[in-house]
């Protein structure tokens, strides 16, 4: 397999010290952004479909055996800022065959885009960062790309991608198949990303973003604020120095039955990235179209609606198209946000997306918790997994 192109590596074993130091340096590891999020996926051709037809992307590049590709298909897809690669293998004993074979389709890098890749690699692994591939760089007549691994929760990497002056299809040897994102249905950018990890881990990799990428935690939930007769978890979130990336991390916590987060554990086959929020500055118009075009999304009760705005406060849109499209709201002390959560992207019940407008408010839907999961409950009762 060369080296010389995104390909992927042998996912290694995870092992973050689980000790904190109080890191105060400023910005040892700066972020300006996400760059891309990589799907593992069992058929890249028929997913990019999906993506572009469903959630309003467009295809912007691709590689693959017409492209000289001999081992992976990838499609780049873009909406707003927000940009997903879709690979598969094209044989059987490759590493994506593998991953997609223990988890379904799901996420595998998490690309960060940095000023200097190979800084912020040496900045986290010093910190006690798994590498997973040392910096490399892939150079075509469109300049060089650099980009170095280390090692997430369960399988997933963080990637770190350096574009500078790089000015290709995404990276080298991809083919350019757009020259622009078309208006798509309103993704904007990726609010944040949610890893799912096991019981007990969760201090571990909130440990882990803060010594090795000099990431600060946001907010914490405990179980009590996030549970239901059944199922209850834990979360806190991690952010950057600038804010731009936010990564709540899940565990489960004793519930009377089995939680969401044990029911993803256990289909994803470990720890991995949970669900992608996607802003919107139009959830009205965004909603509409992704229903439209057969995006399904989680039930909220009837009676969700009822007195909303007694709770809530007075918002901008219109109660009764809320309820129609099954937007949820919630209210913080810098503002509102409006939000609604797809089912599973996949048959497995593990990766989906959010959609969220926020109007001030900084949160992630705290209040609309206990209705979400009664929701998801009953899901995944119907599955047969609660
Ligand atoms: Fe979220």
């Amino acid at each position: 397999m060369s080296q010389s192109t995104l390909t992927p590596t042998a996912p290694k074993p995870t092992s973050p010290a689980s000790q904190a130091s109080q890191q105060t340096e400023e910005d040892f590891c700066p972020i300006q952004g996400f760059d891309h999020v990589e799907l593992y996926v069992g058929n890249a051709k028929q997913s990019a479909l999906y993506y572009q037809h469903c959630f309003g992307f467009t295809v912007m590049a691709y590689r693959g055996l017409e492209t000289g590709s001999r081992d992976v298909a990838s499609y780049v897809l873009q909406q707003g800022k927000i940009r997903l690669v879709l690979s598969t293998a094209l044989q059987a004993d490759h590493p994506i065959s593998e991953h997609v074979l223990r988890h379904g389709d799901g996420v595998k890098a998490i690309g960060l885009a940095v000023p200097d890749a190979r800084a912020a690699f040496e900045a986290a692994t010093s910190r006690g960062a798994e590498p997973v591939r040392e910096p490399w760089e892939e150079t075509d007549d469109d300049g060089t790309l650099r980009l170095a691994e280390i090692q997430a929760y369960g399988e997933t990497v963080i990637r770190f991608v350096e574009r500078g002056s790089y000015d290709g299809a995404f990276a080298p040897r991809f083919e350019r198949r757009s020259d622009a994102p078309g208006e798509g249905f309103g993704f904007k950018y990726l609010d944040h990303m949610v890893g799912n990890v096991e019981l007990g881990k969760m201090n571990q990799w909130v440990d882990f973003f803060a010594r090795t990428m000099g990431f600060s935690q946001l907010v914490h939930f405990d179980d009590k604020a996030i549970s239901t007769e059944y199922s209850a978890l834990m979360s806190k979130v991690m952010q950057d120095g600038t804010g731009k990336v936010k990564f709540p991390i899940n565990e489960p916590a004793q519930g009377r039955k089995k939680s969401q987060i044990e029911e993803y554990l256990d289909f994803y086959g470990g720890p991995g990235v949970q669900h992608l929020a996607c802003a919107t500055s139009n959830i009205i118009e965004t909603v509409t179209k992704l229903r439209a075009a057969g995006v399904e999304f989680l039930d909220v009760p009837g009676t969700y609606y009822e007195q909303l705005e007694q709770r809530v406060g007075k918002i901008d849109e219109p109660i009764e198209d809320l309820a129609r499209l099954g937007i949820l709201v919630d209210r913080d002390e810098d503002g509102y946000l409006l939000q609604i959560f797809t089912k599973p992207i996949q048959d497995r019940p593990t990766v989906f997306f959010e959609v969220i407008e926020r109007h001030g408010a900084r949160g992630f839907g705290e209040g609309n918790f206990k209705a979400l999961f009664e929701s998801l409950e009953r899901e995944q009762a119907r599955r047969g997994n609660l």
